[in-house]
């Protein structure tokens, strides 16, 4: 199992990359927020830019925003290895992934809990992963709803049915006791569970 860390509830962001490029964690999840997609909003790409300087893992960056083609130039610029926003979003999605794909980045589509896995069909072709949300996004720290564990299921059979090699990710309220869920996956999202222990290593080796 693959292993991205989120650092959406770090007091301290600088101090905690720092702490992840001494762990064996294979990316960093990046939750971009614009305050209209979700409620809540991360800080500007000009301030946060200067934060990525400080990792030396390769980025999983996940928008959580109204426009996600805004942001793919901005991102293609980093150390970034996906570029991932939501299928519910009021936009062309087939575009934007063209538009990520023109940076030969990896595309990925993600999921809220209430959306139907097949809103993710006409897109397959197009997608290197797929990020299921285990919880409503916009915060860290919460549960991680248990009926994902169905979706992650749903989602592996629609992707055997299309041929599609995309991988699966999960992200929100992953720990060493949700994991178990998430058996059918390839990739967990863990923010608080790991950020919130002295011990980094120790907490994304019980992931894996
Ligand atoms: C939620 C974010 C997640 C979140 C994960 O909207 O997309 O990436 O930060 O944090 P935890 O692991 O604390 O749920
Ligand atoms: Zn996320």
């Amino acid at each position: 199992m693959k292993v991205s860390a989120s650092f959406l509830s770090s007091q301290d962001i600088v101090r905690d990359l720092v702490k992840l490029n001494e762990t064996d964690v294979d990316y960093i999840h990046v939750d971009i927020m614009d305050g209209k997609f979700v409620k809540n909003k991360t800080m500007p790409f000009r301030e946060m830019k200067h934060i990525y300087k400080y990792t030396s893992k390769r980025l999983d960056v996940h928008l959580m925003v109204e426009d996600p083609a805004s942001y793919v130039p901005l991102y293609a610029g980093l150390n970034t290895e996906f570029i991932t926003f939501h299928v519910e979003v009021d936009k062309n999605i087939e575009e934007c992934l063209k538009l990520i794909k023109s940076y030969s980045i990896k595309t990925g589509l993600s999921i809220k809990p209430n959306t139907n896995v097949r809103e993710l069909v006409p897109y397959l072709p197009l997608v290197d992963m797929i990020l299921v949300m285990s919880v409503e996004p916009g915060e860290g720290g919460q549960e991680f709803i248990e009926e994902t564990k169905e979706k992650i299921e749903e989602i592996r059979t629609l992707l055997d049915t299309y041929q599609c090699s995309a991988v699966i990710s999960v992200d929100g309220g992953v720990n060493d006791k949700t994991k178990s869920l998430c058996s059918k996956a390839d990739v967990l999202v863990a923010g608080s569970y790991i950020i919130n222990d002295d011990n980094f290593q120790e907490k994304i080796s019980s992931l894996r």
